[in-house]
């Protein structure tokens, strides 16, 4: 009897000693990943709680390819406010949920987050965006509070707006991941993280307002989700057309004849055409208001050959 309690009491203390060391090595981990100081900050600190005023929102002309230009004219009509309205009474009076969740899934720089920003400008529509390395707590139940809370400020948010706001995720595939199946040597983190998931896909089921999720790597959420976002739009490379026009926009200067070589020579995504436009601004000016075409081919062949992004050099 007195050996079983013993037992009993050694096993206990070795849980509670595990579970002390998991957070301890993850709160050092998520700490050098986010380089916080300290887990008893305001939870709130983790994300913006002001919304982002959509008259803050410098316009940007965005080129795409004729299935995302549809598919996106047809979420800018939707969340005119007319219709918005119009939309929300329908589903209510059905009784059907009210949220629109969408996805916007893609490479990098196809112009997913700016996207969302042009999208809440042309809705005037105010953005609560929420930096989601930041939400990934220290500690065991961590995640689930705070996206709780998030969820929680956004209806307050809601509440006190005129016009609901727009709730953006950006890069979520850092918060929406998958389920884990546990079975008998589960490790507590994995439970951690089922919560986590759960507490989302429950959050998303009882959304009645407007949510923007940004992703590279949709393959990488749990099947559950895909369900909760009624509008998915996968944003594509641009095609030679629309690189030619962000060419020209970003790069007006440039003669027609060199931005229509570029656009059929480099895939670029319009996140690296932004960032050669960008490096041929500083050059203009360290230059004295000079911009070889030259340059700009030579910042083309630097970007084909060190960037991160995988290109296909098409032509010359
Ligand atoms: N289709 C486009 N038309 C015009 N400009 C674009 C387009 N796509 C990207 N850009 C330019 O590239 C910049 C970066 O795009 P953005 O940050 O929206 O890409 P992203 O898809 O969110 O990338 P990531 O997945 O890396 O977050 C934009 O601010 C814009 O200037
Ligand atoms: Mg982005």
């Amino acid at each position: 009897m007195i050996e079983n309690i013993i037992t009993s009491f050694f096993l206990g203390m070795m849980l509670v000693i595990t579970i002390w060391i998991i957070n301890i090595r993850r709160a050092a981990r998520r700490k050098s990943e986010n380089n916080e100081t300290s887990p008893s900050e305001d939870p709130s600190s983790s994300f913006d709680k002001n919304l982002i005023s959509y008259e803050s929102i410098t316009t940007k002309k965005m080129f795409y390819n004729t299935k995302e230009t549809e598919a996106i004219q047809k979420l800018i009509s939707i969340l005119q406010e007319e219709n918005y309205r119009e939309i929300q009474n329908r589903l209510d009076s059905k009784g059907m949920r009210k949220g629109f969740a969408c996805l916007f899934s893609g490479t990098p720089g196809t112009g997913k987050t700016e996207t969302a920003y042009q999208i809440a400008r042309e809705t005037k529509r105010n953005i609560l965006r929420v930096d989601i390395p930041k939400i990934r707590g220290m500690f065991f139940g961590e995640d689930a509070k705070k996206i709780k809370e998030v969820f929680e400020i956004y209806k307050k948010a809601m509440e006190e707006s005129t016009l609901a706001p727009i709730l953006l995720f950006n890069e979520a595939d850092a918060l929406i991941g998958k389920r884990i199946e546990l079975g008998s040597t589960s490790r507590a983190a994995d439970m951690d993280e089922n919560a986590t998931q759960n507490v989302i896909l429950q959050e998303m089921e009882n959304f009645s307002g407007i949510l923007i999720a940004t992703t590279n790597l949709p393959q990488n959420m749990d099947k559950a989700y895909e369900r909760r976002f009624l509008y998915k739009i996968n944003f594509e490379k641009p095609s030679k057309e629309s690189r030619r026009n962000i060419w020209n926009t970003l790069l007006p200067d440039l003669p027609v004849e060199l931005t229509g070589e570029l656009a059929a020579s480099y895939d670029f995504s319009g996140g690296q055409i932004e960032n050669i436009a960008r490096k041929s601004e500083v050059e203009f000016i360290i230059s004295g208001g000079i911009l070889l075409s030259n340059t700009v081919i030579q910042y083309c062949k630097d970007e084909n050959e060190n960037g991160f992004n995988t290109t296909r050099r098409i032509g010359f």
